[in-house]
Order: C-alpha cells, then sequence, then structure tokens
C-alpha cells in the first residue's frame, strides 16, 4: 500500500470545506469538515464523517440533527474559528449571529447556503473518523458560491489531532457512577 499516492490523490481533489454543527440538550457543537458528500438523490441524503477526536462528534452521538454550512471563499475566518478551536474549552458560537433549527440545531445566519439533516444511522467501521448518514429535512441556497477548498486552509492547525481520544471517552461516562 502506498501512503503516498492516496495522499496524492485526495490532494489533488482539493475537498470543499463545510462546517458541520449539531446540538444535544443545552450543549451545542460545531466543526470543520473536509470529510462529506452527497449520498442519494431520491430521497435527499447528505453524510459527513466526524472526527472521534472532537468535541462535536461526542454532541452528535446525542443529537438528532445535524447542520452542514457550505464555505465560500469569504468564509476563512469562520474555517479557522471551527477548525481551530475547540468546543472542549470554547464557545465558537459566541461571537455568530445564530439561530436555533430542528433538534435546537445551531444554523449560522452569515452561512446562506446550508443543509438541515435528520441522523438516520451511524457507521463506526475502525477508521478515525465516524459515518453520520441523514436525510435532508431543510435546504437553503444563497445562489452559486465559489467553495472554499482544502487547499485554502493548509496553515489551519486543527483544534484536536485526529490520533487524540478524550478521558473519559463520553459526557455519559464522565457522569457514570
Ligand atoms: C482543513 C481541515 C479539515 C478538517 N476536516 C475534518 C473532517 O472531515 N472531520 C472532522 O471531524 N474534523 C475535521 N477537521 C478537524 C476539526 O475541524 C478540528 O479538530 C476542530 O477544531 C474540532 O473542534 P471540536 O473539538 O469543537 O469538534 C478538519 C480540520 C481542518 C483544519
Amino acid at each position: 500500500m502506498n501512503d503516498d499516492a492516496f495522499d496524492q490523490i485526495m490532494t489533488s481533489l482539493d475537498a470543499r470545506l463545510i462546517v458541520v454543527t449539531t446540538a444535544a440538550g443545552n450543549e451545542r457543537g460545531g466543526c470543520l469538515v473536509g470529510f462529506h458528500a452527497q449520498s442519494s438523490i431520491d430521497p435527499q441524503r447528505y453524510t459527513v464523517w466526524l472526527s472521534k477526536a472532537n468535541h462535536t462528534y461526542r454532541v452528535a452521538l446525542r443529537a438528532t440533527h445535524l447542520a452542514v454550512h457550505f464555505l465560500s471563499t469569504d468564509d476563512l475566518p469562520l474555517a479557522e474559528l471551527f477548525g481551530t478551536r475547540t468546543g472542549d474549552d470554547a464557545d465558537k458560537f459566541a461571537d455568530l449571529d445564530v439561530e436555533a433549527g430542528p433538534g435546537g440545531v445551531p444554523l449560522l445566519t452569515d452561512c446562506p447556503n446550508r443543509l438541515v439533516l435528520h441522523r438516520t444511522a451511524l457507521l463506526d467501521e475502525g477508521g478515525d473518523h465516524v459515518c453520520l448518514a441523514a436525510e435532508t429535512v431543510e435546504a437553503h441556497s444563497g445562489g452559486p458560491f465559489d467553495p472554499l477548498r482544502l487547499s485554502h486552509a493548509t496553515h489551519l492547525e486543527p483544534g484536536h489531532a485526529n490520533e487524540e481520544r478524550p478521558t473519559p471517552p463520553t459526557e455519559r461516562a464522565l457522569s457514570a457512577p
């Protein structure tokens, strides 16, 4: 297996970047995501992959809904906020205009191109990211836009490295006797 070839192909694809947000109880989470795709035409389905290292993943485990915000080339500051800070020690939403969507999911007012998703399945097949498949319950388009891509964000240092694991692994484990 040639790791360099895999990386070279993935770099050439130059993924479009999104911000995924979610909420459970009174906790909100959100992070920058490059692993995502449309996964059905009819019904309209979308799938994202969240890192097991992330605060957002742990909130998403308990959430019913996710929101996917498609970033444009004007949104580098948002990419920096959601991709380099962690909800483990910062409220990324504190200085943003946010509305509550279905299931309390935070919707970023300044991102007009977005989907609201209802989670239908979760797959952990042993990698460092977990697949969350979802049906689209709302879609909002602000018109054509130039997507922010991985090549615009290579200088960003992720808030969590993919190999990190929180201890305890979930908030539920934290409150267990
Ligand atoms: C360019 C870039 C792409 C990223 N892609 C993903 C991704 O696909 N999935 C993911 O869970 N995290 C991804 N991350 C990492 C998270 O956005 C980052 O670690 C974030 O700070 C985690 O925040 P949280 O702990 O509040 O969830 C990416 C980060 C960067 C800089």
